[in-house]
């Protein structure tokens, strides 16, 4: 039997139920404290807030583990494809030998764009962020669909597999066009030979002339890069996507509010930033003491980027295997980047400096991940975009959880009002 929690408050004794996860997570419901004591609970940030029960991925901070469906990443890392994780992470399965051909053949069903959408491309400023495209482009594609434009969960749920292939297979011919557009470049079309990730490479840098030459050194690399960003259960962006569904709002909508919070420099666009920073260190000849100083100082407004999470207090494991990945592909590819030196030196440099250790600061996955895409000619402003791709199927799990909860409800968050007390109008001739 679950414990309960006993509050004391104003005199009085409240009984709180509480919840323990299957991995002995353990969670007090205050579901129904408001309406029995008066008080919410307040935690800014929602560092201590479980906002949902969820079954799609478990994460130990303290120790450093990740599993998709309960599956280690390091297992699916080394044996599996993206797009057999993807299906793992929706479904909740690993798909057998046909539902992975079916579920494969459904992408090449809907890697063409709605061809009017061309236009949305074209009037896109040359320079244009790739992440503001993608967002856009990803709830424009409502527009085009009629079952997305009167989405109503009761009528779509037999569509969803559907809706889910189509929203992975076009979020990668909508990110390679954004690159396209943004360097001035004519879009290339899809081609159903090619599987996911060498479609998306093919995309990005063949030309009308010629087809750009794909290594397989360069897919499994990128795919190995999607399927490490997968899921990572409640962080910034899935939330969003989860409260935007919550409002019963279609899937691709959902999933274009998960890429405007995914932008944000402290989370997806974290990659893009740690690049930035490794060239400034590069560029001004430090050999990252002087950043790391910086860092410390809550005055310079610098972060070692790629360092700390609110989850992690230890080694990100998606960290441990692109820095391996890393080394891999730089060596497959005779790439000799002094950014990568810096990176190992300024890790070592931080691991061994106690600010870091009391804060129990460690790479996070984007601390390397920015090299590898670098090597494999991914623009920087590109690098959030591919964290986008691969969180993609992460997203639409969570959709799928909280639309399939009968006890689903709309996400509502209270607050504490600190502003004015009750005041009155002044009139403009009266005021100050
Ligand atoms: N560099 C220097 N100090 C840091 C850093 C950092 N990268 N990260 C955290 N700290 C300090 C922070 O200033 C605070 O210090 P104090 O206790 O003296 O006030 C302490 O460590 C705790 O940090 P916090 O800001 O309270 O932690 P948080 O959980 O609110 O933020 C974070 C987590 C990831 C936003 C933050 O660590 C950060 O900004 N890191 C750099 C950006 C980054 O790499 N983001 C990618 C995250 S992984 C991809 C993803 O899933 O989004």
């Amino acid at each position: 039997m679950n414990k309960e929690a006993k509050l004391d408050l104003d005199g009085k004794i409240y009984s709180l139920p509480t919840i323990t996860g299957t991995e002995g997570e353990k969670a007090i419901d205050i579901a129904s404290l408001r309406a029995s004591s008066g008080y919410i609970t307040l935690d800014d940030g929602y560092g201590n807030t479980g906002s949902c029960s969820s079954k799609i991925t478990f994460i130990d901070g303290d120790k450093g583990i990740l599993r998709y469906r309960g599956i280690p990443i390091e297992e699916l890392a080394e044996k599996s494809s993206f797009i057999e994780t993807a299906y793992l992470i929706i479904y909740g399965q690993l798909p057998n030998r046909n539902q992975l051909r079916d579920y494969s053949e459904l992408f090449s069903v809907h890697q063409f764009l709605h061809e009017d959408m061309k236009y949305h491309f074209e009037s896109f400023p040359t320079g244009a962020h790739p992440m503001a495209i993608l967002s856009a482009m990803i709830n424009a594609t409502s527009c085009f669909d009629e079952g997305l434009m009167n989405w109503h969960w009761g009528k779509a749920n037999s569509h969803f597999h559907n809706y889910a292939a189509k929203l992975m297979s076009q979020v990668r011919t909508i990110a390679a066009y954004a690159y396209r557009k943004s360097q001035g470049l004519p879009l290339i079309y899809p081609k159903k030979s090619y599987k996911y990730t060498a479609n998306f490479l093919h995309m990005m840098f063949s030309t009308p002339y010629e087809d750009y030459d794909i290594k397989p050194e360069v897919v499994k690399a990128l795919d190995l890069l999607f399927l490490l960003h997968a899921d990572h259960e409640q962080n910034c962006s899935t939330s969003t996507v989860r409260m935007v569904a919550s409002a019963q709002a279609n899937l691709f909508a959902s999933a274009s509010a998960g890429v405007c919070a995914l932008w944000g420099p402290l989370h997806g666009g974290a990659n893009q930033a740690v690049l930035e920073m490794l060239d400034e260190i590069h560029r001004t000849g430090d050999d990252g003491s002087k950043f790391i100083s910086a860092a410390k100082d809550k005055n310079s407004g610098k972060k070692l980027m790629g360092f700390g999470h609110r989850v992690y207090k230890n080694y990100d494991p998606r960290a441990k295997i692109i820095k391996k990945a890393c080394d891999d592909v730089l060596a497959q590819l005779h790439i000799n980047d002094p950014l990568l030196d810096i990176a190992k030196h300024l890790e070592q440099a931080a691991l061994n400096d106690s600010y870091f250790i009391e804060r129990k600061l460690y790479p996070n996955v984007d601390f390397y991940s920015g090299i590898i895409m670098r090597s494999l000619g991914i623009p920087v402003g590109m690098f959030p975009v591919m964290f986008a791709i691969g969180r993609m199927p992460g997203w639409i799990a969570n959709y799928k959880e909280i639309m399939e909860d009968p006890k689903s409800r709309i996400c509502r968050p209270r607050q504490v009002y600190v502003g004015e007390p009750l005041r009155h109008y002044i009139p403009l001739e009266q005021r100050k």
